[in-house]
């Protein structure tokens, strides 16, 4: 199959380009390069096309002699979202909806890669499933939310072919250092304060990057139009827990450790019920311990990846989201 990825570029992008190539399909790129995307994040001769998903020219010029779309352009970061949410309502929504109208026409099949923070936190047990209401908390959340209601309304009153898929926080290599493991990882690599949000003991749903493509795989080939996957790990780890995986990784200094204030609106746990998606024959395969070793073992090995990244437009961004509130924190 020809595949147009949108945001290949990005983390969880370029790891499944690199599957589709090693499966003999072929790959082009479409992708906005913002802060987050990386052009050595992939193979130096893929087929790459510089656009926005959101503007309809461009994504008609890369999806030329494409059977399917699958979609991970999107902005990503809640933190960010917090800041400011502009650019999220132009490429979670509109960026969608534009997809969905180049599909539409060409007659030909989206995935629509979204993520378990639509369904919002679950405070108490239990897990949520496909069939759950929708109640974003972010609006990085609440932007991918409205992209992906627009799916379900294309299949219902156009017939296009569209499935969802809903991630849970994914880690692996090449993942921009502003999230929570490579932030850690990198910081600790470097003897850097670690800024642990409210009382550390929030809850996420860990997925290798390499399990969630070989789900989104799965959804590309076998899943039915207007229908919603979850994509979960199986394991859930409070984000202390997490930080002293972290610790016993790397070797650094516990005291670099500090509680700082809490994300506004911070959800509290994420949980998802997979059983959808393992009744097409998918599971995690990689245990998390293995993979957090060859994630650290990839940040040890790639400075060269990350160091330009950190003393970039990263530094401005850091220093706005950290600066005041490592300044006032405390030892966790
Ligand atoms: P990322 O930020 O690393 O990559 C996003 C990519 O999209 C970048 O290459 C960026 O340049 C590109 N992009 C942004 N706006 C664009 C636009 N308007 N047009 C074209 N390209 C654009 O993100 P990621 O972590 O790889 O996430 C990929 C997808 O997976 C997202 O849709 C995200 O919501 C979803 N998801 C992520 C996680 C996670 O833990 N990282 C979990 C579940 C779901
Ligand atoms: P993140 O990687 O931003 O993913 P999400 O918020 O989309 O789940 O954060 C994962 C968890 O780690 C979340 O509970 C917030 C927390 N966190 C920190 O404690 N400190 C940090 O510096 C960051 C970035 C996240």
């Amino acid at each position: 199959m020809r595949i147009l990825v949108a945001g290949g570029a990005g983390f969880i992008g370029s790891h499944f380009v690199k599957r589709l190539l090693e499966a003999g399909d072929e790959a082009v790129v479409l992708d906005k390069l913002t802060y987050s995307g990386n052009r050595a994040n992939l193979p130096q001769d893929v087929e790459f096309v510089h656009g926005d998903i959101a503007v309809p020219d461009d994504v008609a010029r890369a999806a030329h002699g494409c059977e399917a779309i699958v979609n991970f352009a999107a902005e990503t970061h809640v933190d960010r979202s917090v800041l400011s949410a502009e650019e999220f309502g132009h490429t979670n929504f509109r960026g969608t909806q534009v997809l969905l109208e180049h599909v539409r026409q060409a007659e030909i099949r989206l995935v629509q890669v979204s993520t378990d923070e639509v369904y919002g936190d679950l405070e108490a047990g239990g897990s949520s499933r496909e069939t759950d209401p929708l109640n974003p908390s972010s609006p990085y959340a609440a932007a991918k939310a409205a992209g992906e209601l627009l799916v379900p309304a294309y299949v219902r009153t156009y017939g296009v072919h569209a499935s969802i898929t809903r991630g849970s926080n994914t880690y692996g290599p090449n993942q921009y250092p502003e999230k929570f493991i490579p932030l850690f990882v990198t910081n600790m690599l470097d003897g850097e304060p670690l800024p642990l949000y409210g009382d550390g003991r929030q809850v996420r749903d860990w997925l290798h990057a390499d399990d969630h493509c070989a789900g989104i795989e799965l959804i590309l080939r076998e899943g039915g139009p207007g229908e919603i996957y979850n994509v979960g790990g199986d394991n859930e780890q409070t984000n202390i827990d997490v930080a002293e995986k972290l610790f016993a990784l790397t070797g650094a200094d516990r005291s670099l450790l500090r509680r700082v204030d809490d994300r506004p609106g911070h959800d509290r746990r994420y949980s998802l019920d997979t059983s959808k998606l393992r009744a097409l024959g998918w599971a995690p395969r990689v245990p998390f311990e293995e993979g957090l070793r060859a994630t650290v073992d990839w940040y040890r090995d790639n400075r060269d990846w990350w160091e330009p990244i950190k003393s970039g437009e990263y530094r401005a961004y850091y220093e706005q989201q950290y600066g005041a509130r490592l300044s006032t924190s405390s030892p966790a």
